[in-house]
């Protein structure tokens, strides 16, 4: 079987169960893999909170998803503001959240910074590890009273889903995160410094 091959076919469209009743937090969402992946979650009757960071991004987005087809019968795609270039922003969007929903089935670490150049950021760390990692954690273990929570009650099915890549094989060397020089790494030497970086 070959690399990029899947060991099963799956079709959203026919293979997602019901949804109805169930509450989904996305991050990113208003593009990419993110809005096709709220829009079949929200087709099989979830309420799905779609993290972004641009209001306006954001609501065009919601409008194209119910252009294509989330009428009434459907889930319910609602925007939660949130910049995960600042984890304190992660923890203030898992306390508005937890003020709006009394339950939160599944959480998806979607939002990501892909290949971009390298910056420092918030508090001195690397930009594309705080948006892809740190403030990830921060929004879980914000949420995660919540989450405990929900999965206590009768037949709930609570996930955490990370969306990730394969893309580390491609580079060399091990992964670190013991401190800041681990976060801040630039890979400069490597033969893609951006795609070392984010994968
Ligand atoms: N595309 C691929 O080939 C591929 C392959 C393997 C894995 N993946 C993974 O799939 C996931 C989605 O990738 P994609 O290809 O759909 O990427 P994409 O089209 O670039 O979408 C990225 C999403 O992340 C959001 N985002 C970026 N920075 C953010 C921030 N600071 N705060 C909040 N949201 C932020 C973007 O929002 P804005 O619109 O505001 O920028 C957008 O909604 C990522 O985790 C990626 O690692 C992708």
């Amino acid at each position: 079987m070959g690399f990029f091959s899947f060991s099963k076919a799956f079709d959203p469209a026919s293979d997602l169960p019901d949804l109805s009743d169930k509450v989904i937090l996305i991050t990113g969402g208003n593009a990419g893999i993110g809005y096709a992946t709220v829009k079949h979650l929200a087709r099989h009757g979830a309420k799905v909170y779609m993290a972004a960071r641009n209001q306006s991004r954001a609501e065009a987005a919601i409008a194209q998803l119910k252009e294509e087809g989330l009428g009434p019968g459907n889930g319910e795609v609602v925007w939660l503001e949130l910049d995960l270039k600042d984890p304190r922003n992660a923890k203030k969007a898992a306390e508005e959240f937890m003020k709006k929903e009394k339950r939160l089935d599944v959480l998806i670490h979607n939002a990501a910074m892909l290949l971009e150049n390298f910056a420092i950021g918030t508090d001195g760390v690397q930009e594309i590890m705080m948006v892809n990692v740190i403030s990830h954690f921060v929004l879980t273990r914000s949420l995660q009273p919540l989450l405990d929570q929900t999965a206590a009650e009768p037949n709930s099915d609570v996930r955490i889903v990370v969306v990730a890549s394969e893309g580390h094989r491609f580079v060399s060397g091990e992964p670190r995160y013991r401190n800041l020089d681990d976060f801040n790494a630039e890979f400069k030497n490597a033969l893609s410094p951006s795609f070392t970086r984010q994968a």
